[in-house]
């Protein structure tokens, strides 16, 4: 292992100092540590980088996103202004493409207030790049607002906060660690000592689960989708989740780090990798009804751009297109809705105020 990375550095002397961390707390530092995180120090998207994901494969994507924000304006009563909000914007192109189509409908345009979430210093130099020209301000938290009804939305930042995992061993469950082996130089899977004697909260729907079974849970998944659902149901609004994930709590590691395209070990190279985990949109569901909430979804991401008309987008686009531009189009309509591709793998769900009963895209049942 790299010694010389300052996430290396931090993580061993950690474990060192205090034992054995949680999964949560090696998948917060390895992201999200101010000197030598992931995100901190890198612009990780596109072909030369380790993924890419959806707004950078096309900008029917973004521009889709806007549509549905405009039109959730409209449903909310279109206020005269309104927080329009994005977590984890990655290079800001989804906003970008969103503000373009947003534009169609000047008042809606005028009436956002324009939100960032980002904690990674290098990616909000992007999207200040991307999103010149626009008033826009940037947060390390979901900010107050003011009060202000609000339009959430977020693609791929669900699945980059931290989890902890749980192993079933005997009758119990105990939390699995992380240690670090210095004969080997390596970071290794630990059980906790002692067991849990309420279990995680999840556990309470897996009686029948497996001696070794692992089960994931994000308390910081809950916790942000809470407060969006609690701003929500007291000012007004909506939000839109788009990520990986389950529809019902299942046992099953879901734990993956990516590096150029390609997967590796999660506690291989803390720092240099991408350490996502799956969303298990069973407890989002939970944690926006607890808050006062209608959740709708989750969809398929291949029905949803459907519904909101990628297909159409694509025709219009074609018609300005030269041949390759063409491929191109075509190639990126298959990746994003694609079974085989995009269009199962990731789930959409929205949040509503109550009285508001369909949202563009939810409008049936699917
Ligand atoms: C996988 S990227 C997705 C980027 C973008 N939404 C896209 O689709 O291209 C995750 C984004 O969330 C940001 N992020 C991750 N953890 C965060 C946290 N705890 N607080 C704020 N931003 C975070 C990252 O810096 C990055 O912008």
């Amino acid at each position: 292992m790299d010694s010389g990375q300052p996430v290396v550095r931090r993580l061993t002397r950690l474990i060192s100092e205090r034992g054995p961390i949680s999964v949560a707390d090696f998948m917060e530092i390895a992201l999200g540590d101010p000197e030598g995180g992931y995100y901190a120090t890198r612009d990780p998207f596109g072909v030369d980088g380790d993924f890419t994901t959806a707004p950078e494969i096309s900008q029917m994507f973004g521009e889709l996103i806007g549509l549905w924000c405009a039109d959730s304006w409209q449903r909310i009563g279109a206020p005269e202004e309104f927080a329009l909000i994005e977590l984890g914007p990655g290079r800001g192109s989804l906003m970008a493409d969103a503000l373009r189509a947003i534009s169609g409908l000047p008042a809606c345009r005028a009436a956002a207030r324009i939100h960032l979430v980002e904690n990674s210093a290098t990616l909000r130099d992007a999207q200040q790049n991307a999103l010149r020209g626009h008033d826009v301000s940037w947060h390390e938290r979901v900010p107050s607002l003011d009060g202000l009804p609000a339009i959430f939305i977020a693609n791929e930042f669900l699945d980059a906060l931290p989890v902890r995992q749980f192993v079933k061993t005997g009758k119990a469950w105990r939390e699995r660690l992380v240690d670090y082996d210095p004969a080997d130089d390596i970071f290794t899977f630990t059980p906790a000592g002692a067991a849990m004697p309420d279990g995680p909260q999840a556990g309470r729907l897996l009686a029948d689960a497996a001696e070794g079974d692992i089960l994931e849970e994000s308390p910081a998944v809950i916790s942000v989708v809470g407060e969006i659902a609690a701003h929500v149901a007291a000012h007004g609004g909506a939000a839109l989740f788009i990520d990986y994930g389950h529809r019902r709590t299942a046992v099953g590691e879901t734990l993956q780090a990516v590096r150029q395209h390609r997967p590796i070990s999660p506690l291989e190279a803390p720092g240099t990798c991408d350490v996502t985990a799956h969303v298990d949109f069973q407890r989002v569901v939970e944690a926006a009804v607890i808050a006062g909430v209608r959740p709708l979804g989750p969809l398929d991401q291949g029905v949803f751009l459907q519904r909101l008309g990628i297909r159409e987008r694509a025709d219009s686009l074609r018609g300005k297109a030269d041949d390759r531009q063409t491929r191109d189009l075509n190639a990126a309509l298959t990746r994003l809705i694609g079974p085989t591709e995009m269009g199962t793998l990731f789930k959409v769900m929205a949040l509503s105020e109550q009285r508001i009963e369909l949202l563009a895209g939810f409008d049936s049942l699917s």
